[in-house]
């Protein structure tokens, strides 16, 4: 079950979201968050309208390096959820499953231990952002190479012109909640 945000979260947040033209390549709008992170009023409000949108039951809660984690973390306490790192490559020490996706800008491999999400646990991933989606279908397919369920998707901002909703319901990942959409 999803909520809407509070306007005043709502409001808070869009304000504290800076768009950085042409970063990291020209034709992107970076969507910069640090300055959201810094506030503590905006980093609160954060957490607490992704959390309001998360569902109760779950037993993990994924976040994507780097931004996922930010967000992740403190959700997975929240719900009392313990909480996994899917990394870029390279970084986790034990055995991992990884997949190879296109990313907005460039291509990218995600990884994880091997060992961290036990067959049928129940999962929610969250990231910062959804853009095209390719993150987070990489994500859903490291969990499905390790018979996980992917419970929901919960991310603070959909960037709704590049699709990325469509693009996870052809993977067969409809349960997607957004904070705010651009
Ligand atoms: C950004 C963002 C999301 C992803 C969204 O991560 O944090 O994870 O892109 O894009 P997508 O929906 O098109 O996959 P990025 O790869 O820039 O790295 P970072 O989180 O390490 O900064
Ligand atoms: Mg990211």
């Amino acid at each position: 079950v999803t909520q809407s945000p509070s306007e005043a979260n709502a409001g808070l947040i869009a304000d504290l979201i800076r768009d950085v033209p042409d970063f990291p390549k020209p034709g992107i709008m970076f969507k910069d968050i640090t300055p959201l992170l810094a506030r503590p009023s905006g980093l609160a409000a954060a957490v607490t309208e992704l959390v309001a949108a998360s569902p109760r039951d779950v037993d993990l809660v994924v976040g994507m390096e780097a931004r996922g984690f930010i967000f992740a973390a403190p959700i997975a306490l929240a719900l009392g959820a313990g909480f996994v790192p899917v990394r870029k490559p390279g970084k986790l020490p034990g055995a991992t499953v990884s997949e190879t996706f296109a990313l907005e800008y460039g291509t990218e491999t995600l990884t994880v231990h091997s060992d961290a999400i036990p067959a049928g646990a129940r999962v929610l991933v969250v990231d910062d952002v959804l853009a095209t989606g390719g993150t987070v279908a990489a994500t859903a397919a490291l969990l499905k190479q390790l018979d996980a369920e992917l419970v929901q998707v919960s991310v603070l901002l959909e960037l709704t012109a590049l699709d990325g909703r469509a693009k996870l319901a052809e993977h067969g990942i409809e349960r997607v909640s957004s904070v705010l959409r651009a």
